[in-house]
């Protein structure tokens, strides 16, 4: 009666049911392929953080932090060491109370039951894998715990080893593994039970770049794959906005910004958000008429222009955020141009980073080497600078 009709990955995807005894159509699609691109996400939340506060003794770690992940998403909290990460990392899981406020799992507040019985698993940076047990003991450890029988776990256990590509290592111990292998396993054995939720607590960290990279590209195809919502934390920003749905960015345990990654980078909130994503230059500017989203002012270089911002922002000082690689030389000028003096020069292949001098202020641009004369702004001499108005943004000072 059903007839398998799509494939997704070699995976069955969409069956119908084309012999209804009314007659109808019945179109069936499979759990893991209603995990689409970010636009078609879930809307449903999987995690409602609703004003969290903890104090650490006098030390305020988290001020009324609010928000929620949503479900299959891929949400990743972003932000200098100490703004709290971890702190709401363990708190989702259980090992942590919140002072204030609850923790929402599924709309179910959570905050009371104790952390074996919250479905969420958490992958840790050191891994904390069993170094007694061989990689299949490992994997089968929290099954045997939730009371599966054994010829299940075994079937489970296969299937995770295969998904981390593990499967000729099962009968190894932690010790004989690399790095990145043991963070297979370790993710393997956190997914082994189908957790609602996979918590990431800088998984990464401990990898060399190389590995880094390619870890980003699994970790990402198991979210999609699987479905399950992942928070991840880590205060790598590149890392972050490769992977991610969305990004909380924290900061003196605060959400300063929630959007997608090109949202926070382009759009950022404030000047923290600005300066922690990516590099900025920040140029001190007088603000001469402001809407909610766009503001006049007269820049360093003397012209009246008028650019996008984040809130409404008073008359008087702010502060213009342009992001080095916006601010093109030469002939690729647009916009907004001016005359700026070369500094210094670091040449990188690809791109060439220029320190320029205006006005008493220093700016970074970096230039694409798009032909071969593209490296040609000697040390010494002036420069032609631009920026089209829309890519630079002002900011409360
Ligand atoms: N159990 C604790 N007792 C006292 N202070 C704590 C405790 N746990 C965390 N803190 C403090 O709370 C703040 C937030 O810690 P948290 O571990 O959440 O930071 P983080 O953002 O994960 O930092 P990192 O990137 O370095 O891991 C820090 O200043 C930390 O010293
Ligand atoms: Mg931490």
């Amino acid at each position: 009666m059903f007839r398998k009709c799509s494939f997704i990955d070699n995976r069955p995807a969409l069956y119908v049911l084309n012999e209804h005894p009314v007659g109808k159509r019945i179109v069936m699609i499979s759990k893991r392929c209603l995990n689409f691109g970010d636009s078609q996400m879930s809307q449903q939340t999987a995690v409602g953080v609703n004003d969290v506060s903890k104090k650490f003794g006098s030390y305020q770690a988290l001020r009324s932090v609010n928000f929620d992940i949503r479900e299959n998403e891929f949400f990743t909290m972003l932000g200098p060491s100490g703004c709290g990460k971890t702190t709401l990392l363990r708190m989702m899981a259980g090992f942590e109370t919140p002072d204030t406020g609850s923790i929402q799992l599924h709309h179910q507040n959570i905050v009371d039951i104790p952390p074996h019985k919250r479905r969420v698993n958490t992958v840790f940076q050191s891994y904390a894998l069993f170094p007694h047990m061989t990689l299949s003991q490992n994997v089968a450890f929290g099954l045997e715990n939730l009371g599966w029988g054994q010829a299940k776990i075994e079937a489970r256990v296969g299937e995770m080893l295969e998904r981390v590509h593990m499967q000729d290592f099962a009968s190894r111990k932690p010790a004989q593994l690399s790095g990145g292998q043991r963070q297979r396993i370790a993710l393997a054995r956190a997914l082994a039970p189908e957790p609602k939720v996979l918590l990431l607590d800088e998984p990464l960290s401990a990898l060399d770049l190389k590995l880094r990279q390619a870890m980003r590209d699994e970790l990402r195809s198991l979210q999609r794959d699987t479905g399950i919502t992942f928070v991840f934390v880590t205060h790598d920003q590149e890392e972050a906005l490769d992977m991610s749905d969305r990004i909380a960015v924290l900061g003196s345990g605060e959400v300063q910004q929630i959007g997608t990654p090109s949202k926070v980078y382009e759009e950022p909130a404030n000047k923290f958000v600005a300066d922690f994503i990516g590099e900025t230059n920040f140029l001190d500017v007088d603000v001469l008429e402001s809407s909610g989203t766009s503001a006049t002012i007269r820049t360093p270089f003397g012209q009246v222009i008028t650019v996008p911002c984040a809130s409404a922002v008073p008359h008087g000082k702010a502060t213009l955020s342009i992001r080095p690689e916006k601010l093109n030389l030469g002939d690729q000028v647009e916009g907004v141009d001016f005359e700026a003096k070369v500094v210094k020069k670091h040449y990188l292949g690809g791109y060439t980073h220029y320190l320029l001098a205006v006005g008493g202020a220093e700016i970074r641009a970096s230039r694409r080497n798009a032909s071969r004369a593209g490296d040609d702004f000697p040390i010494g001499d002036n420069v032609h600078v631009g920026f089209v108005e829309n890519s630079a943004r002002v900011l409360v000072k």
